[in-house]
């Protein structure tokens, strides 16, 4: 803390805090320690972009070094073209070559209280290369995909670095989607074999993996083999000949496999995510570079020691998982927390008692989560002891200037600084965040691209922003980059790289402000983001129409004070099907049947018709206006404006304002 910072020691000053827009400067302690404490890294990277990145790469080891460092045909990238390596061998085999093999990797915690587990590296390494042996028994081979759908266990971990051995290709599949969800992502990627458990816990209730994976598989005909890992000891129906637990095929395995070498550009991951159709994309990451994205900023941003104790709070179903549990920290030979549950189980307290008992020096959670926390009350983190914390850092959706300064308050002790990371699925690893070291915090601003990332604020026509708002862009290429959409090349080239020529779009709004800080906005096309997972409206819609009883839907998100957003659906019914509360409950469930938990709408308001506009778009703004209880917006241009106003009496009769 800096010597014109008042400590902060009650509400009050919190309050006086909001009001004052004060910057916040690293702690003397933290700037004198800190891995980056020089701002000329941010012109060395500027000055030779190319060098800068391969300067990180090579902190990685490359069974083949690299060519050439990039290759920009727009909007396709290559990085560090020729070299050959491993992500495992790069997480693994080189920290227990260092003598790290005895290292904790995971510190795991089951949901049910009293469960533990640590994994040190060398059990992650054994197990990892005798999975790798399972799988290729199972006649995986390299580019084959896999599908992986399981709970928050260190199985999950290794399934995804024993793929990675052996050069194939994983998708994890968030473990609280639907089947429906399951079945389309595994047919979209065609993945051979599906790694799952019999079930995991959330809240005190087992989800049965396996028994939804039943459902999936047996219309999935390009899953040959599912392998099961017995977490819970749930009973469930293998199939002879095609389904295996993982105990009895470790038990015999090898325990050894050799690292398959592949190329930079050889794919390690598809991963889904909505986008503004009803279908999901498979975002393609390659190798090299992505490792060197993830690698190198996990070293940036969070700072990382030897002996820091890292808790990234993420599920592996979504990219933060991927990137900053399984890849970059592994890749740093750190030392991890992992759990598996909900953070009010038994207890509010469950996070704090984690960092209490494991001492984690460095978290990394969401703004939906703090802002959880904020209403639960800060008697939960107070009968904890949170000393051991020096870092935070908040991931998936803008963090409003009140959760930022609880979470410095109450969770920091005013001591630690807080990352706000800027980042996508697309982009791999995170481009606009502060390095805790060096940059001066504005509470709710991610502060400023990354060295070696150029961030800027663009007009609709591609006209640069210095100071206010508009569209968030990345002018130049970077290594974790997307490589495109799995299967659909068109695709990527639409929704990324139409609206400016050579520049990504990422579908953000931000704004600059006098200092040159950027604050996100959030997304400016028809994804939402509830309780920071990425929804596309346009696939509540399809699940809604879907249902034989619908004629019609239009989906919006609408904010919500804990979640940032919630789901609000309008729905047309088609004739002689009654509206009302029995029919909103049958359509949540649809959704829920069809996507999961977290493409329940909040609301359905039934309607006789959509707003929309002379040439037939749905007015999603009025729709979120109305959802959300606030005038109208301009409604001159609606085909029948006399549908607005129905709509609007009907959802203020219903007292949901
Ligand atoms: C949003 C999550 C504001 C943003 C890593 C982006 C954020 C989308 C932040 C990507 C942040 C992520 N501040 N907004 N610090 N981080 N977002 O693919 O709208 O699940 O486009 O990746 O989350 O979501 P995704």
């Amino acid at each position: 803390m800096t010597p014109e910072e008042i400590p902060l020691k009650s509400d009050a000053t919190v309050s006086a805090l909001l009001e004052e827009n004060r910057i916040f400067h690293p702690p003397y302690d933290f700037k004198a320690k800190a891995f980056i404490k020089d701002a000329s890294i941010y012109e060395r990277a500027r000055q030779d972009p190319q060098g800068f990145w391969a300067e990180w790469a090579g902190k990685l080891e490359w069974f083949k070094k690299w060519d050439k460092v990039l290759e920009w045909d727009v909007p396709y990238s290559k990085w560090f073209i020729g070299g050959k390596l491993n992500a495992s061998y790069n997480c693994l085999d080189r920290h227990i070559k260092a003598g790290l093999g005895g290292k904790k990797a995971i510190i795991w915690e089951g949901e049910p209280e009293g469960e533990q587990k640590v994994l040190t590296y060398n059990e992650m390494y054994l197990a990892v290369n005798k999975l790798a042996n399972v799988i290729k028994s199972l006649g995986v081979v390299k580019g084959d995909r896999v599908a992986i759908y399981m709970p928050m266990i260190p199985e999950a971990v290794v399934a995804m670095q024993a793929c990675a051995r052996v050069g194939a290709i994983h998708t994890v599949v968030f473990g609280g989607f639907s089947a429906e969800a399951l079945k389309d992502r595994i047919l979209d990627a065609q993945a051979k074999l599906l790694i799952t458990a019999d079930g995991g816990y959330r809240r005190g209730k087992l989800i049965p993996l396996k028994d939804i994976s039943d459902e999936v598989v047996s219309q999935c005909p390009c899953v040959v083999h599912v392998l099961v890992v017995n977490r819970a000891g749930h009973p469930v129906n293998m199939q002879s000949g095609r389904d295996y637990w993982y105990h009895d095929l470790m038990e015999k395995a090898k325990v050894y496999c050799p690292p398959e070498p592949m190329d930079a550009e050889d794919i390690l991951y598809i991963l889904y995510t909505s986008g503004t159709t009803g279908k999901p994309k498979g975002i393609i990451h390659t190798t090299g570079g992505y490792m060197t994205g993830v690698a190198a900023t996990t070293q940036w941003v969070f700072d990382l020691r030897a002996d820091d104790i890292f808790w990234c709070t993420a599920d592996i179903g979504w990219v933060t998982g991927h990137s900053y549990i399984v890849y970059g920290p592994m890749a740093n030979g750190a030392t991890q927390i992992m759990y598996e549950g909900s953070p009010d189980y038994p207890q509010r307290d469950r996070f704090w008692r984690i960092i209490e008992r494991h001492r984690a020096t460095i978290l990394y959670t969401a703004p939906t989560a703090i802002r959880s926390f904020m209403k639960w009350g800060t008697q939960w983190p107070e009968q904890c002891d949170l000393s051991s914390l020096r870092l935070l850092g908040s991931v998936g959706e803008p963090i409003n200037p009140e959760a930022w300064i609880w979470y410095y308050h109450y969770i920091g002790k005013e001591k630690c600084p807080i990352v706000d990371t800027w980042w996508q699925t697309e982009t791999g690893c995170i481009l606009i965040s502060p390095l805790p070291g060096l940059t001066p915090l504005k509470p709710g601003s991610a502060t400023r691209a990354l060295p070696g990332i150029e961030a800027a604020v663009l007009s609709e026509d591609g006209k640069n922003i210095e100071r206010g708002g508009g569209y968030l862009a990345i002018t130049t290429p970077w290594p974790a980059m997307l490589r495109g959409i799995y299967g659909d090349a068109d695709r990527y080239k639409e929704t990324y790289w139409t609206k400016w020529k050579g520049t990504y779009f990422p579908g953000d709004g931000a704004k600059k402000d006098a200092d040159g800080y950027l604050w996100l906005l959030g997304r400016v096309d028809d994804v939402i983001k509830v309780s920071g997972h990425r929804i596309g409206t346009m696939e509540v819609e399809s699940a809604l129409v879907d249902h034989p009883q619908v004629a019609e839907a239009a989906v919006v998100g609408i904010s919500d004070e804990i979640k940032g957003q919630e789901i609000a659906a309008f729905v047309i019914l088609k004739e002689g099907n009654p509206p009302g509360p029995e029919a909103e409950d049958m359509l949540k469930k649809h959704v829920v049947h069809k996507i999961g938990a977290i493409g329940r709408p909040k609301t359905i308001i039934f309607t006789a018709e959509l707003p929309k506009t002379r040439s037939g778009k749905i007015m999603r703004r009025l729709l979120r206006d109305i959802a959300e209880g606030r005038a109208l917006g301009d409604v001159t241009t609606l085909a029948d404006a006399h549908v607005v106003e129905t709509l609007k009496q009907k959802y203020e009769s219903e007292g949901q304002t």
